[in-house]
């Protein structure tokens, strides 16, 4: 069976759950220095599409859709992480990408590498893929920082439409190569062969 639960040295990843809407809500969608970074968010925020997601991510099929994992520290939540099935990128239609987020609480500590880290061993374990992908805002430099301590390098660029600062965007396209990925942070099979 395919684990949806992960724990690393500091956190726990695990499939969102419907108690968890309040504080998502709380640190997530409703503070603008997150949601302006994703192309996806309402701004100003709505209840019933934060609802939505949890309601879909709880439903998720680990083994075929796009796994959005809640991430934990110390029994709190603290953001997410998402292994998406191909399809997200119409550049590289056939690549799965990864896509995160963090409470600004929790910035600065380095938990997103390692939260992403262990979201990267289950995407390749479960894909059997060679490539993951990613899309950042131009300006992003936090994440792009860490999508390189990732092992991600830039494969192009794009426009896309963000949904908060309603208008096209600049964004970097990165390409993470699984043997890149695994020389950096070990072997997907390896690690998660105990748990998958
Ligand atoms: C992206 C995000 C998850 C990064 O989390 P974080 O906890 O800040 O990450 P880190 O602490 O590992 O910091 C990343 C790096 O960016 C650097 N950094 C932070 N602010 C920076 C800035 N304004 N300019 C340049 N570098 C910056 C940090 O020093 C760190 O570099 P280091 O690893 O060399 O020390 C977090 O900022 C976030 O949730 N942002 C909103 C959502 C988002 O952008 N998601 C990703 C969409 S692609």
């Amino acid at each position: 069976m395919l684990t949806t639960t992960i724990d690393t040295q500091r956190l726990q990843l695990r499939p969102f759950q419907s108690d968890d809407l309040p504080r998502f809500w709380e640190i997530g969608p409703s503070n603008y220095e997150i949601a302006r970074w994703l192309t996806g968010l309402t701004w100003p925020p709505i209840m019933m599409e934060a609802e939505a997601f949890v309601e879909q991510a709880r439903l998720a099929n680990a083994k075929t859709d796009s796994f959005p994992f809640a991430i934990d520290c110390n029994g709190q939540l603290i953001g997410g992480v998402e292994v998406q099935k191909p399809g997200d990128l119409k550049e590289f239609p056939e690549l799965p990408t990864i896509g995160y987020w963090l409470s600004e609480a929790a910035h600065g500590q380095g938990y997103i590498t390692e939260a992403c880290v262990a979201a990267l061993h289950w995407g390749f374990a479960r894909a059997a893929c060679d490539t993951f992908a990613a899309r950042v805002f131009a300006t992003n430099y936090p994440s792009q920082k860490v999508l390189k301590k990732l092992g991600f390098e830039p494969a192009g660029v794009c426009l896309r439409y963000s949904k908060p600062l309603q208008q096209d965007i600049e964004n970097i396209i990165m390409h993470l190569p699984r043997d890149r990925f695994e020389a950096l942070h070990g072997d997907a099979h390896v690690m998660m062969g105990a748990i998958l």
